[in-house]
């Protein structure tokens, strides 16, 4: 019954009696002022740039926003990105003064104010948005992120973990790597060369935990060092500014029992 009145309706439609129809929204016009650097203008200092975007005929994200921006107005503006749904972290910038994921940030509609954009903090520049990431996955390879064994499973096939132990990585493992944390910590800011920053001090601590690992006192002493972790001191910026609602902060005071205690 109800599906008969649904069609009657749509018969009746302006559409269907051939009349005009005026969907079409008035503009929204936004203002992004996006970071500018290029190597190949070294003369040139950086500066931000200003782009407007229509709203109305835009995604709702900040990256629906600036892949508008390069597909339709300057396709010099550089950024990475690449799954735009949270996973790859490779679209890691500071908007409207935090670091987090363009492809999960929505645009304020608030008009009135323009978002600005910057490459993550503290880091060198490659260029406009894009920050070198070398040294933050050196230090990620440092800390040995992969499985370590001395021994061979008892069933010479599979290293079996029970539901208990494997909750314990739960947090942990879902970390895609995408710096907003690091480079929010002032620590990391200042001593980034030695201190290993929130991101990849997680990383050991989700290895420090893997019941199936063997190489908990080799890194452990990897960490007993003046730099490599006590230089957080707990300030929590790393905690507040993850874009996948993980706690870093939380993960490096757990390092820090685990090496008062061992
Ligand atoms: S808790 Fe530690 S790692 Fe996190 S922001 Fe503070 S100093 Fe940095
Ligand atoms: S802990 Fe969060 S902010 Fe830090 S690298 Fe992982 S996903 Fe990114
Ligand atoms: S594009 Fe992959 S996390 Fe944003």
């Amino acid at each position: 019954m109800f599906a008969f009145k649904r069609s009657i309706i749509s018969l009746r439609s302006p559409l269907s009696r051939g009349l005009a129809t005026t969907t079409e929204k008035p503009s929204l016009i936004k203002k992004f002022k996006i970071y500018r650097w290029s190597p190949d203008k070294p003369s040139e200092k950086p500066h931000l740039q200003e782009y407007q975007v229509d709203l109305n005929d835009c995604g709702p994200m900040i990256l629906d926003a600036i892949i508008k921006i390069k597909n339709e107005q300057d396709p010099t503006l550089t950024f990475r990105r690449s799954c735009r749904e949270g996973i790859c972290g490779s679209c890691a910038m500071n908007i409207g003064g935090r670091n987090t994921l363009a492809c999960l940030c929505r645009i304020d509609r608030d008009v009135k104010k323009d978002t600005k954009i910057y490459p993550l903090p503290h880091m060198f520049v490659v260029r406009d948005l894009v920050p070198d990431l070398t040294h933050f996955y050196k230090q990620y390879k440092s800390i040995q992120p992969y499985l370590q064994r001395d021994s061979i499973p008892e069933d010479g096939k599979e290293n079996l973990q029970s539901v208990e132990d494997r909750k314990k990585l739960d947090g942990l493992y879902e970390c895609i790597l995408c710096a907003c944390c690091s480079t929010s910590c002032p620590s990391y800011w200042w001593n980034q060369q030695e201190y290993l920053g929130p991101a990849v001090l997680m990383q050991a601590y989700r290895w420090l935990i893997d019941s199936r690992d063997q190489a908990g006192r080799v890194r452990r002493e990897m960490l007993e060092n003046s730099m490599s972790m006590y230089r957080c001191h707990t300030i929590l910026n790393c905690t507040r500014t993850c874009p996948k609602g993980l706690n870093p902060g939380k993960a490096i005071a757990e390092v820090k029992k685990q090496l008062a205690f061992a």
